[in-house]
């Protein structure tokens, strides 16, 4: 049984959307979806207003997403120029070191000529509009230079995760072909340096890489590194060089703003394509709804800039905005467990934006932490990534948020560009675990395995009946990957790939992937590339990767691994394994549990029936359910046998 949150009176009573006019504004939206968006488009500077506004068709023969299509504009003018006149001292990122002694304020001013600057640089490097480049930074405030500076001359960027390895960098940089990347000599998390530089040295010897003509170095931490000539060179010795005024590039509504790589159930991460205008429309608008921000607000959202969550809510919802949005280098705890929250206190945070992860991590380490700052100038907190149970959500709002701030439990994806099922901290009572109800415009429904649309309380699959502005438009360069992924499953709908179960008041509970993609700490990957990556290792002949319940990561990595004739497992070649994933895709894929598999189980033509691995995982043996279909049921039993014995 969960508990019931209703939202405060007090909240409510200053809040940017109250329950009236959520339920108002809300049946508006989907009643007149043209008219809404019409009127909510009007909260950017368009360089050409937009007549048309929504032209949606999810038929697979009659396929489009466009929104404000014949409108023109410009990113990083809307983050950034636009707010000169009346917040030009205000500081725009409060930036936070991994080391505690290290913090500066940037104020959209500073920023506005940083970006200037980088646009010109870009310019000069012979970067231009619609060309890639690849960002593979640590959270330094020049990541979010380097993205708007992109924006800004209508380049097209692609952040990758500082934490992806070479194979991973490379791979991303070859299916987008980047003309540039711009890396630092070396990243700093937790007191530990991360060799950015010379990974990308070492992608740029992968096949497919040649694209990159340029390589821009920020010094971060000064370590050494190997300078290519021509292809090197310093960011700062050239951004000092360059002048602050540039004008911006108007860009289409349509024209891409950025690609970004995510997992899917099958094959290489696709490269979710955002536009420009529709994504920035949605992402500020949700920002400012679901953080209820007001102009002194403190916004700290934790996440990567290389994730999507670091795309529309650390960067270009909040600064579109006009927003002061914090920007942190390091991890939850170092030096202590108490980071979190000594930060909070001392940028005096009022908003607050994290993952389930990092909550249960920090529960783990006990009250005292928190209890060790003041915490006094949050007002609201914010989850998102994964599902958050009951206990860390109640902990979050006890503890963290001393049960005087609302949580807005925040279900969206890569594709979706910003969120879609949500509470508005004024309007929505909240329930521990449920990211409630649909943000204004979203059709969310829950469908059956034929397709057929489910009423009332129930649960299946979970479905977008009709479009909204921030939708990703295409998988880079597979459109029709993009067609078969989303909207064929469900004709005429956006497939989710998640499940849901909605209750009697029509609340979502969201239950997680129902395809072979996994949430590893709030961070997704397909079940495929682990074992792509482990069968890629000369001993092993075979590999099967599934979820399996984890206290912190909520989803553990659990490999199955069938040695090549004449190999003999041992704990030494196990920590090799393990090591290897490490290598071919980075940390974030290394796995948990790796059992060594005489068989797999197997159906008659072949395919792994990974339900039984799951329930094998699970340490479940008694759920397995009908095996009758397998070619060689003895193996289950092996298997059952072997993970007992560990
Ligand atoms: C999961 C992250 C439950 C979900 C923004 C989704 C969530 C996937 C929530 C997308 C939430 C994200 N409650 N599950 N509040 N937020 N998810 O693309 O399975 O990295 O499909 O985007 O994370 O992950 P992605």
């Amino acid at each position: 049984m969960s508990t019931l949150h209703p939202v405060s009176p007090e909240f409510a009573a200053r809040a940017r959307v109250d329950k009236a006019a959520y339920e108002r504004d809300y049946a508006e939206s989907v009643r007149d979806p043209e008219g809404f968006w019409r009127r909510i488009g009007q909260r950017l500077d368009w360089t050409r207003p937009y007549t048309k506004v929504k032209d949606v068709s999810f038929d697979v023969d009659d396929f489009r997403i466009r929104w404000y299509e014949d409108g023109q504009l410009n990113l990083a003018a809307n983050c950034l120029d636009r707010h000169l006149a009346a917040r030009g001292d205000k500081t725009a990122i409060v930036w936070e070191g991994d080391d505690p002694n290290e913090s500066r304020r940037i104020s959209y001013r500073e920023l506005h000529a940083e970006v200037c600057k980088a646009a010109n640089l870009l310019t000069n490097l012979g970067v231009k509009k619609g060309d890639r480049v690849a960002i593979y930074l640590p959270m330094i405030p020049e990541a979010a230079v380097a993205m708007l500076a992109c924006a800004r001359i209508g380049a097209v960027h692609t952040v990758v995760f500082g934490g992806f390895s070479p194979d991973s960098l490379a791979g991303r940089i070859a299916d987008s072909q980047c003309k540039l990347v711009i890396t630092a000599d070396e990243g700093l998390r937790g007191g530990k340096k991360v060799a950015l530089k010379i990974n990308v040295d070492e992608a740029l010897q992968r096949p497919g890489t040649n694209s990159v003509e340029t390589v821009l170095v920020v010094k971060r931490t000064g370590g050494a590194v190997a300078m290519q000539a021509p292809r090197d060179r310093w960011w700062s010795a050239l951004m000092d060089g360059q002048k602050a005024e540039h004008e911006p590039v108007a860009v289409g509504a349509e024209d891409p703003l950025f690609i970004l790589y995510t997992s899917g159930s099958t094959g290489k991460p696709k490269g979710v394509l955002h536009s420009t205008g529709g994504y920035l429309v949605y992402a500020s608008y949700t920002h400012e709804c679901v953080f209820d921000l007001r102009e002194d607000d403190v916004y700290w959202c934790t996440a990567d800039v290389g994730w999507v969550t670091g795309h529309s809510y650390l960067l270009y919802g909040p600064l579109a905005n006009g927003a002061t949005t914090l920007m942190f280098e390091g991890v939850p705890n170092y030096p202590d467990s108490s980071r979190f929250w000594q930060v909070v206190d001392k940028h005096q945070v009022t908003l607050f934006y994290t993952a389930p992860t990092a909550i249960r991590a920090l529960m783990r380490e006990g009250e005292a932490p928190v209890k060790k700052a003041s915490r006094a100038s949050l007002r609201l907190l914010g989850s998102v990534g994964e599902p958050i149970n009951p206990e860390a959500w109640e902990w979050y709002w006890r503890v963290v948020g001393d049960g005087r701030c609302p949580i807005v439990d925040t279900w969206w994806q890569t594709e979706t560009g910003g969120i879609l099922i949500t509470p508005l901290p004024g309007a929505i009572d909240q329930k521990p675990g449920s990211a409630t109800l649909p943000f204004f415009g979203v059709k969310p429904a829950i469908v059956d395995a034929a397709g057929a649309i489910l009423d009332g309380a129930t649960e299946g699959n979970l479905v977008i009946t009709d479009s909204w502005p921030g939708q990703m438009r295409t998988v880079y360069g597979d459109h029709q990957r993009f067609i078969d992924t989303y909207f064929k499953t469900y004709p005429g709908m956006y497939f989710t790939g998640d499940g849901a179960r909605r209750d009697a008041d029509g609340y979502y509970w969201i239950t997680g992937r129902v395809d072979d993609v996994i949430n590893v700490s709030g961070h997704r990957l397909g079940t495929a590339e682990v074992e792509s990556a482990l069968v890629a290792h000369p001993k092993v002949a075979e590999a099967a990767v599934v979820g399996c319940p984890h206290d912190i990561k909520g989803q553990g990595i659990y490999a199955y691994v069938t040695l090549k004739a004449g190999e003999t497992p041992s704990e030494e070649l196990r920590k090799e394994l393990v090591a290897w994933v490490r290598k071919e895709i980075g940390p974030i894929a290394s796995p948990d549990f790796l059992q060594w598999a005489s068989g797999l189980p197997k159906t008659r033509s072949g395919k792994i029936m990974r339900r039984i691995l799951r329930k094998i995982a699970e340490n479940a043996p008694d759920q397995l359910g009908d095996t009758s279909t397998l070619a060689d049921p003895g193996v289950v039993q092996n298997l059952v046998d072997e993970r007992l014995a560990r």
